[in-house]
């Protein structure tokens, strides 16, 4: 069992669990991520590790509240306990050594941004983020992504930072020049755009992949991808991948493939919500 150590409301359905886990992190390398089942048989769900503490051994667990299980996931209070937490799982993010990186955040990607961001800094490599959200309140992460570099901040109704998308602030810190990688995390058309910005530019960018994940250990095939034509398993594979190689129609199609079950799964939770508890 995982303690739940502490609970923050992020954004409106953005929810970081602090949450007892020494081992991973202890070991846990910025890109990787952790599978979570609250309870037993619950649903298995993949999260991004957006901070650790090893001192405490904590880890931070950045929440979006989409359908039954995250909603039921985000109700934890301190005191409160995960039943199973397995990881680290994926690759590590490809750090680069020195220069100048470009880390952009759109939503809830950006806690995938932050240990990203966290490893450049440690490898002393400067960094410029770009976090972007709906309106002011949906804008994560940007204290802790000021602690190691510029941020840039922009929302969609202009209530906050640059009115518009982190793509067009981005096209503007691109066309600077100056920018030897870039960093992409968040919906996949902000991912698919950033790449078309990034690829006549000639300028390496790795965005991370969000498919449906089972197991998380290669062996479902749930999470499979397209990356310069092969198909590759975002969970031992990734799920970080060269941008400018993915195939994001095809993922964009597969994470529409269970959008009908999970809209249905959700107005049962909801309903039973409701109702309350049954005699
Ligand atoms: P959102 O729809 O609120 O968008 C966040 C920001 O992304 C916007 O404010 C804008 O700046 C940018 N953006 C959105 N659409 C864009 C477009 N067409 N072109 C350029 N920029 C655009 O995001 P959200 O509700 O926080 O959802 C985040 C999405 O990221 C979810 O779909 C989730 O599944 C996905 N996600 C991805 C990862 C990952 O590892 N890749 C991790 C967690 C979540
Ligand atoms: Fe099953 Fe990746 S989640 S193969």
């Amino acid at each position: 069992m995982h303690a739940i150590i502490a609970r923050t409301q992020l954004s409106p359905n953005v929810t970081r669990l602090d949450v007892a886990a020494p081992r991973i992190a202890e070991i846990r390398r910025p890109g990787q991520f952790v599978i979570v089942r609250r309870t037993e048989g619950a649903e298995r769900i993949p999260l991004t590790i957006a901070d650790a503490n090893p001192d405490a051994g904590t880890l931070a667990l950045v929440i979006q509240a989409v359908g039954k299980s995250t909603r039921e996931l985000v109700a934890l209070q301190p005191g409160d306990a995960i039943r199973d937490i397995s990881g680290p799982l994926g690759v590590p993010t490809e750090l680069i050594e020195t220069g100048r990186a470009l880390c952009i955040g759109g939503g809830v990607g950006t806690a995938v941004v932050h240990p990203i961001a966290q490893g450049l800094k440690r490898h002393g490599v400067q960094v410029v983020s770009i976090i972007g959200g709906r309106a002011k309140e949906w804008v994560i992460f940007e204290s802790e992504l000021h602690r190691l570099g510029e941020v840039l901040v922009c929302t969609d109704d202009g209530s906050y930072g640059r009115k518009g998308f982190v793509t067009d602030i981005a096209r503007d810190v691109l066309a600077a020049g100056g920018i030897d990688i870039v960093y992409a995390v968040g919906p996949v058309p902000m991912m698919r755009a950033t790449a078309n910005l990034t690829r006549p530019l000639k300028v390496r960018t790795i965005v991370s992949l969000n498919p449906v994940m089972v197991d998380g250990t290669g062996m479902c095939g749930g999470c499979r991808v397209s990356v310069g034509g092969e198909t590759r398993f975002a969970c031992v594979d990734g799920p970080e991948f060269d941008g400018h190689q993915v195939d994001f129609e095809l993922l964009g199609d597969r994470l529409g493939t269970y959008r009908a079950y999970e809209q249905q799964s959700l107005t049962r939770h909801e309903e039973a919500c409701r109702i309350g508890p049954q005699p």
